[in-house]
């Protein structure tokens, strides 16, 4: 758990979609705080790229942002009802392409046609063996020096305390009360940052930088768990060399 079958209930059927996801930039005060105080900074230094690759685009929060900073983009997610929801959004162009995939397939995409490939809030809720069947991909789909910025789980990190917490006979709501953090935000509990970095590795790719964040606003400030949730890891090919020293 979330598997890919959870993903696409949850994201194609169940979720409301309201707002097309905005509400998850409110700790920022809008989407563009979130975009341009907390993610431009971030990879600003690999924007624009001629083409890029967002994975999980949802109802196109970051898609939005994206499109500017490129020439050709792809999007690609599980969900029918999400895709089509960007297609309304964003329009037919030439610019745009527009792909349904199983969850892991990459097929679709070029190999080395990719200056940037983007993910956030997204992967956060695949597990391992997902997010290894997209890296395996994208280091032939990227161009040599092509970048990834992927969100990923950090979960695993509290894989423990969620296990203890499921013998607690207590409800989850008794147990907040006090001040138990029972929440782990449909987060993949097997995945880690270590662990994520060394499916990078494995899978050809280099890791440039990565940061755990925490969760931005914990339900209750009282929770004594504040979830380091996860991760935003930077990676180029390996066979681009190696990387200049960040002055140059
Ligand atoms: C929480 S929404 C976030 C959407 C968007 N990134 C945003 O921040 O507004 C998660 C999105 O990831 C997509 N998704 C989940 N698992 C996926 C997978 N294995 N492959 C592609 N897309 C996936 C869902 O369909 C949904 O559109």
């Amino acid at each position: 758990m979330p598997t890919t079958d959870w993903n696409l209930e949850r994201w194609d059927q169940r979720y409301h979609w309201n707002d097309g996801g905005d509400i998850w930039s409110n700790a920022w005060g809008s989407v563009e705080m979130h975009w341009h105080a907390t993610l431009l900074p971030r990879i600003h230094r690999y924007v624009p790229a001629e083409s890029m690759l967002e994975i999980g685009p949802g109802y196109g929060r970051w898609t939005a942002f994206l499109k500017d900073l490129c020439s050709r983009l792809s999007l690609v997610d599980l969900s029918p009802k999400c895709i089509q929801a960007c297609r309304e959004r964003f329009g037919e162009s030439d610019d745009i392409a527009y792909h349904v995939n199983d969850g892991r397939s990459l097929e679709m995409i070029d190999d080395d046609s990719i200056d940037f490939v983007f993910s956030f809030d997204s992967l956060v809720h695949v597990e391992l063996e997902v997010l290894e069947s997209y890296l395996r991909q994208l280091c032939s789909k990227l161009r040599k020096d092509g970048v990834g910025v992927f969100h990923h789980s950090n979960a695993g990190e509290y894989a423990r305390y969620f296990k203890v917490l499921k013998l607690v006979p207590l409800p989850k709501s008794w147990l907040r009360l006090i001040g138990i953090g029972t929440r782990r935000h449909a987060r993949a509990l097997s995945v880690t940052a270590e662990g994520f970095e060394a499916l990078c590795r494995a899978a050809g790719l280099r890791c440039l930088s990565q940061e755990i964040i925490q969760l931005a606003r914990p339900a209750s400030p009282r929770l004594h768990l504040h979830l380091r949730e996860g991760g935003l890891l930077l990676a180029r090919p390996v066979r681009a060399g190696p990387e200049p020293a960040l002055h140059e």
